[in-house]
């Protein structure tokens, strides 16, 4: 655990905290769908989103499953989740505030543990990934999903995400993720690299709190890498109809946990 990384993400994620519940609950609904039907959830299942911000994903699944759990360390962002939920009407899930580096959860609680659009915020995600493998359960399904930019861009990307949240460490390669799943006793299901649909800079902008540089700063960078054609910074940069716009390099990676494993493989 970090305690200065932590600090980050809460002081980053505490502002972002009502412009990205408003951002995510107007996504596309069936992007939880497609997930839901992969995963295979069902009545049975008892699930945990680790880092699960403003809870859309997590209230997407509450209808299809027994219990949800949305474990975030940022309290601002759970109150997002509580109005989320009331809108919702759903009453089988809890939030909890905590860190996912030490869940507080028993060994073998969930049958479904999730985390999505967050390893790229974490300082030691094998750690965390040894959590998440400890409170499933045998049979269950570990689901990670996260920007994975091309090792060739990796650096710069994460740079240029470093400026505009303060809180981004790395972004996994699709390699650097399949990786994570493989010390462990799991089954890799399926991993699935879909890029997301363009999506206007101005409106990630507006929900961003950069410390270095301004926001203008940014907007110049992306566009300049726009109209170089060459993307040399990871996010597919373009101008469409005249709007900046990005695309972000998204993988699911699904694993099951065989019956009775826990142990670290050599
Ligand atoms: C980009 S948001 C993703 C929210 C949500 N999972 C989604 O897909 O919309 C990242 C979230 O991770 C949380 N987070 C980052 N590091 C964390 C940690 N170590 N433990 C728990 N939550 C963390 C942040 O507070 C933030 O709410």
């Amino acid at each position: 655990m970090s305690t200065d990384h932590n600090a980050r993400v809460v002081d980053q994620f505490s502002q972002q905290a009502e412009g990205y519940r408003q951002l995510t609950s107007s996504l596309p609904s069936d992007r939880s769908a497609a997930l839901r039907a992969q995963i295979g959830a069902g009545p049975e299942d008892r699930l945990l989103e680790l880092c699960c911000g403003p809870g859309s994903l997590a209230l997407d699944f509450a209808p299809t499953v027994r219990h949800v759990t949305g474990l975030d360390l940022t309290a601002a962002m759970l109150e997002q989740a509580r109005i989320h939920q009331a809108q919702r009407g759903v009453d089988n899930v809890e939030w909890v505030l905590g860190d996912a580096c030490e869940m507080p959860f028993d060994d073998g609680q969930f049958s479904i543990v999730l985390c999505s659009a967050a390893f790229h915020h974490l300082v030691d995600p094998a750690r965390v990934f040894g959590q998440m493998v400890r409170v499933c359960s045998g049979g269950g399904r570990i689901v990670v999903r996260d920007v994975t930019p091309s090792p060739d861009k990796s650096e710069r990307y994460d740079a240029t995400e470093k400026l505009r949240d303060p809180s981004h460490t790395h972004a996994l390669s699709v390699d650097e993720l399949r990786a994570l799943g493989s010390q462990w006793p799991l089954d890799e299901i399926s991993l699935q690299t879909t890029p997301t649909t363009h999506l206007g800079f101005d409106a990630i902008l507006a929900t961003s709190f950069p410390q270095q540089c301004s926001r203008e700063d940014l907007h110049a960078l992306l566009r300049a890498d726009a109209l170089s054609g060459e993307d040399r910074l990871g996010f597919k940069a373009a101008v469409i109809d005249g709007e900046l716009k990005v695309s972000y390099p998204m993988s699911t990676a699904i694993w099951t946990k065989r019956q009775g494993g826990m142990t670290k493989e050599a």
